[in-house]
């Protein structure tokens, strides 16, 4: 059967999610606001905007439009100076290989992320060709755990969203994925993620024979 395979990008894909921290923490700390990787990770699906609005109230912080839009930017540039020094060696282990395995298997294969960035970085590690449909923040209006993004992306593939099955490394992913009515993959800690229907460390733990049973059902 061809089913529909959707990918987020950051912390699936490539583990951005280190330069996403470093930039936020950054700007945090120039605000006088702590940022630990424990902040962070309620950061991962969440948008650009939603982010910082979500650090402001962490640091019980209100600044004016315009700041928040300078600030914004600013993280973007210092983020983006990361992603331009990246190559295929920033890929996670084994996604590379997933991808080509369900390419030969004749499924389809969408991208469903929240960033903006999402293209350039596709570009930089080479992997823009493996898909036959690229959604992202440029894409959608509503932020993970909405469903919006991977009912798109379903969409886009000519897939019904009963077909679909998302890798996701963040919570509001796998609940948005849950709502869309796809299968949900989690990629990264069992406890952080146990709202998934599977959860594995990384590619490496998914087997060939684990594929073919979701291509199958
Ligand atoms: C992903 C990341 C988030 C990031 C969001 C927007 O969901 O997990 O950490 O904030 O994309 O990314 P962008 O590249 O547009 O700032
Ligand atoms: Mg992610």
């Amino acid at each position: 059967k061809r089913k529909g395979f959707i990918f987020d990008l950051d912390g699936v894909i490539v583990d951005t999610a280190k330069y996403h921290f470093l930039a936020w923490r950054n700007l945090a700390n120039s605000l006088g606001i702590d940022f630990t990787e424990e902040e962070n990770e309620q950061l991962k699906g969440v948008s650009r905007v939603r982010s910082l609005e979500k650090i402001l109230d962490w640091g019980n912080k209100s600044i004016s439009q315009e700041e928040f839009d300078r600030l914004m930017a600013h993280k973007n540039e210092e983020y983006l100076a990361h992603v331009d020094r990246m190559d295929e060696d920033e890929l996670l282990p084994k996604v590379a290989e997933t991808l080509e395995y369900l390419k030969e298997q004749n499924q389809a294969i969408a991208l469903g992320s929240a960033s903006k960035n999402a293209r350039r970085i596709l570009e930089k590690v080479d992997l823009t060709d493996q898909f036959d449909a690229i959604v992202d923040g440029t894409d959608v209006s509503k932020a993970k755990p909405d469903p919006e993004v991977f009912l798109i992306g379903a969409k886009a593939l000519d897939i019904k969203p009963e077909d679909c099955i998302v890798f996701e490394d963040s919570v509001a992913g796998v609940q948005a994925a849950n709502i869309a009515g796809m299968v949900s993959i989690g990629i990264g800690d069992k406890y952080v993620l146990h709202e998934a229907d599977h959860i594995f460390r990384d590619f490496t733990e998914l087997s060939k024979d684990f594929l073919q049973e979701l291509i199958r059902k």
